[in-house]
């Protein structure tokens, strides 16, 4: 018979293996955590969602869209997009399901697979996963410190030291289109210097090019006017107010006018959180205020807040600054039997054991004592249960302390209670 030809995940995904699985256990708990202190609830939306939504929110113009969305016909011929990024669908759900009723605000936040067809690389993935909140129903300008804070409560939980926090204001509809012109006269000047997507963004969105990353535009746009000085009075006022509640919870920011973001819907705020030790894939979160959004799925006017970050960059900045990832799943205590005349009385313990919530390996494989042992060792278990025909005999087991080497014989009814004073 022919050798079948192995199947890969594929390009631009990765499996979640077993030994590093407890790394995204721990930041969803974190996160979770976090969302607790800050009273938002979960929100779950489908994976995939009418493509529209994205062309509508995120804009056709964006890369996201134009170039690195997954869409494709159902049987149907539904138009339908794998989710680039939460929001939108909150969004969408948001309005759907008439959760304003009654409510002035939503605090709502979601965590998932999202899908972007990017040229994959170490910090960038075509499946990534995604952490969000969105504050819903508020311009008060306290609500988007407070989603910056949160950012900020989050990464410093995780332990994370090597940050940044960026913000700016793109102001709203009004700034945008005298700074807009300015922005385009600058630009213009450069003509051929630009990159080509560039010179498209130049007719459709000039503030995008402030965030190329091709060097040549990045050069350029060191010197290109500052959106900051063409903020009308309420934009700078709504600012000014973001900035002064950071000074007053003591969370140090600088201003960047470069951040634009690269999605549509956003007015005023924006911010990103910069890993400082590496220089690509950089932007551990990023988020900003979206107060036409709603309106423009077809809700009622209503302003909003946001942000979201990819789990995948946690990890790796948390590796980089060798950070522990809560408790790594090893047993706790690990079960040593011999196979024919001891394996029930060690089935039972081991119950007994695991119904009083201690973490228990038990040995299945017909090893030798001295092997199990060995076995015991490396699998990091604080103690080992040894029921041998001399235990059983006589009702006991041998506890043995792996860390220091020593060992005890207990009556199997001590033996519970031993265990857990030790470990809980
Ligand atoms: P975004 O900047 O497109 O914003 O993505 C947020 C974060 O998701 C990035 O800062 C990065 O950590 C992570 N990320 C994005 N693309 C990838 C990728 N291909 N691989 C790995 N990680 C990635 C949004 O998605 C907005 N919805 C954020 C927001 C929420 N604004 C308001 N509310």
């Amino acid at each position: 018979m022919d050798k079948q030809k192995q199947i890969k995940a594929p390009r631009g995904t990765y499996d979640i293996l077993p030994d590093s699985s407890y790394k995204w256990s721990w930041i969803n708990k974190k996160f979770a955590e976090t969302a607790a202190a800050f009273r938002y609830l979960e929100m779950v939306t489908p994976v995939f969602e009418s493509s529209q939504l994205f062309e509508r929110s995120v804009g056709g113009q964006t890369d996201i869209v134009e170039k690195e969305m997954y869409k494709f016909k159902d049987r149907k011929g539904r138009l339908l997009a794998l989710r680039p990024e939460g929001t939108a669908p909150v969004v969408r759900s948001y309005i759907e399901n008439n959760l304003q009723a009654g409510n002035s605000t939503a605090k709502l936040y979601y965590n998932g697979p999202m899908f972007r067809y990017d040229r994959p690389q170490k910090g960038r993935y075509r499946q990534f996963y995604q952490y969000g909140i969105e504050y819903i129903g508020t311009a008060d300008p306290y609500a988007d410190t407070e989603v910056i804070l949160f950012s900020d409560m989050l990464i410093s939980r995780l332990g994370l030291t090597n940050y940044r926090l960026e913000i700016n204001s793109i102001g709203c509809s009004k700034c945008s289109e005298s700074y807009n012109q300015v922005l385009s006269n600058y630009f213009a000047k450069y003509g051929d210097e630009l990159c080509g997507d560039c010179r498209k963004r130049l007719i459709n969105n000039p503030k995008r090019l402030l965030d190329c990353k091709v060097s040549s535009c990045k050069a350029i746009a060191e010197d290109a006017p500052s959106i900051v000085d063409y903020l009308d009075e309420e934009c700078s006022e709504h600012f000014s107010q973001v900035k002064s509640y950071l000074d007053l919870l003591e969370v140090d920011y600088i201003v960047n006018p470069k951040i634009v973001r690269g999605l549509d819907y956003y007015n005023r705020t924006a911010f990103e959180l910069i890993d400082i030790l590496t220089e690509t894939q950089n932007a551990l979160l990023g988020g900003g205020r979206y107060d036409t959004l709603i309106a423009s799925l077809g809700g009622k006017k209503t302003p909003a807040v946001g942000m979201a970050g990819g789990i995948e960059r946690l990890i790796a900045a948390m590796e980089r600054e060798n950070l522990e990832f809560g408790m790594e799943p090893k047993p706790e205590v690990y079960v040593i039997n011999n196979d024919c005349s001891t394996k029930k009385e060690a089935i039972k313990l081991t119950a007994e054991l695991r119904k009083n919530g201690l973490w228990v390996e038990f040995e299945i494989d017909k090893n030798s004592f001295n092997k199990q042992f060995k076995t015991a060792l490396k699998s990091g278990a604080a103690f080992a249960v040894i029921i041998g025909p001399e235990e059983v005999a006589t009702g006991t087991v041998t506890i043995k302390n792996l860390t220091i080497e020593e060992q005890k014989r207990y009556k199997n009814s001590e033996a519970t209670g031993y265990l857990k004073e030790k470990l809980r």
